[in-house]
């Protein structure tokens, strides 16, 4: 069908095919033919819009219709010879088109533009993921509550420049996650919304004079309506960058989250066993057990945000309308999105099969003086002590049990009474673990009852 010395598509003003090199920067076959569903849904609507318009006839859009079905179920079998030639998907499918119905095929393209079809093929694929990743931060939030609810009152250090600070609930900690990934949902929700405009009809550039109906084809896609201005239709991609902005940030809450599994599940913290299904062996040292999962994630940062600075970089000082720079959109974002997939199923993962070793969180929350502050609101409560002069006077007691090589509950009441006379033995109610996370009730604090609430809270709203 084509002839190899001019180009198959728009032979009609080239009289050269192009040169290797030029096919080989030009084509974009090799990773947009990701998008053939969305590129058949497309044709497909475009086509029933046309024909209820009255600008093809019924017989026609019934022929493109049936013939774009057969051609995404040669794809989906992988019978489909993808071509370099026809540089895309959107050729690809149309030429394929032509060769199973013929003629009609020709008409598809009435009233419509390849900047308009790549900027609706990228949004519908955009907006799957997007959904995908709402699904996946659910089930990441599930198992989180999960671990909250099972150790809502297990005590381990909460820290402050990786320094004890004060003892926090195992499952305040976990809830912390959740309202991470919630944020990083209602980014992905909030995304999904704006982006939901449908390019389609704003042809080349400027619109089309044929009678088209745009309410029609945004229907049928899915959309809540069409774009409002042609030029911004086929010349932005914020959208994608909406949706790397949100995977960056949600990247980074799984990067710190990945950073703590492989500190507590060092042999130094162990204040989680990894399970082995999320760990791996060393080839040389038998004893190994590698949080490999973890670090992994830890790492998939850098291509996520890789992606939203190379978009940036691609949009930025491009005019208005369309520049085939934009061809450059895809592959940062699919990298970006199947890394960000693997990355939250992962976590997911890991969070539900790892155990907490409970002994060893609540041995630890005892450890570095971690209950000096509620030492010092204990002399301001029941001594009526300033806040400042408390802070002093606890400050002495934690240097005299440091030089005694002892904690705060071991200290002797008459040592206590050395740094301040009023000191009183029920000075030791406050200093164990387990009393201070209780006392935290203040909204939002560490305390068993509010993580309680709080996992009840969630439950319902993912219910
Ligand atoms: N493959 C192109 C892309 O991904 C499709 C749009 C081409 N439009 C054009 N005017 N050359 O951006």
């Amino acid at each position: 069908m084509a002839d190899k010395t001019s180009n198959q598509m728009w032979g009609g003003r080239f009289a050269a095919g192009p040169d290797a090199i030029m096919e080989a920067i030009n084509a974009s076959i090799w990773f947009d033919k990701r998008m053939a569903a969305q590129d058949i849904a497309g044709s497909k609507a475009h086509a029933a819009m046309l024909a209820a318009t009255g600008i093809i006839t019924d017989s026609d859009a019934a022929a493109m219709a049936k013939g774009l079905d057969s051609v995404l179920a040669e794809i989906d079998a992988g019978e489909f010879a993808f071509s370099a030639e026809l540089e895309d998907i959107h050729m690809n499918v149309e030429a394929r088109l032509k060769e199973v119905i013929g003629e009609p095929a020709g008409r598809l393209h009435t009233g419509r533009s390849r900047n308009d079809q790549v900027a609706t093929d990228f949004k519908l694929w955009v907006r799957d993921q997007l959904d995908a990743t709402e699904g996946a931060l659910i089930a990441l939030m599930r198992a989180l509550l999960a671990q909250a609810g099972a150790g809502a009152d297990w005590v381990m250090p909460g820290f402050t420049h990786l320094q004890v600070a004060q003892p926090v609930t195992w499952g305040h900690h976990m809830m912390a996650y959740v309202e991470m990934f919630a944020r990083d949902l209602s980014r992905v929700r909030d995304a999904r919304t704006r982006m939901n405009e449908c390019p389609l009809g704003a042809a080349a550039l400027a619109g089309t004079s044929f009678p088209i109906d745009r309410d029609m084809t945004a229907q049928a896609l899915g959309f809540d309506r069409p774009s409002a201005n042609s030029l911004d239709a086929v010349s932005d991609r914020d959208f994608a960058l909406d949706f790397l902005g949100a995977a960056s940030i949600c990247a980074m809450h799984l990067s710190r989250m990945a950073e703590e599994l492989v500190i507590w599940s060092s042999a130094q913290f162990r204040f989680v066993a990894l399970s082995d299904r999320f760990s791996t062996g060393s080839s040389i040292m038998p004893q190994k057990k590698n949080p490999d999962a973890a670090e992994l994630i830890r790492a998939k940062i850098g291509r996520i945000f890789g992606a939203n600075v190379a978009l940036m970089m691609v949009m930025k000082g491009l005019p208005l309308a369309y520049s085939k720079d934009m061809q450059e959109d895809k592959e940062q974002v699919f990298d970006a999105a199947d890394n960000l997939m693997l990355a939250l199923a992962a976590m997911e993962g890991m969070v539900r099969d790892m155990s907490a070793n409970k002994d060893v969180l609540e041995a630890a929350a005892a450890t570095g003086f971690s209950t000096a502050t509620d030492l010092a609101d204990w002399l301001v409560r029941v001594l009526n002590m300033p806040f400042r002069e408390a802070h002093h006077v606890t400050g002495s007691l934690v240097a005299l049990a440091e030089k005694k090589g002892c904690d705060l509950p071991d200290l002797a009441l008459t040592d206590m009474q050395g740094v301040h006379s009023d000191i009183s033995r029920d000075v030791f109610d406050v200093l164990g673990v387990h009393n201070s996370v209780a006392s935290r009730v203040s909204y939002g604090g560490t305390a068993p009852v509010n993580v309680r609430a709080q996992v009840a809270r969630w439950q319902e709203i993912l219910e």
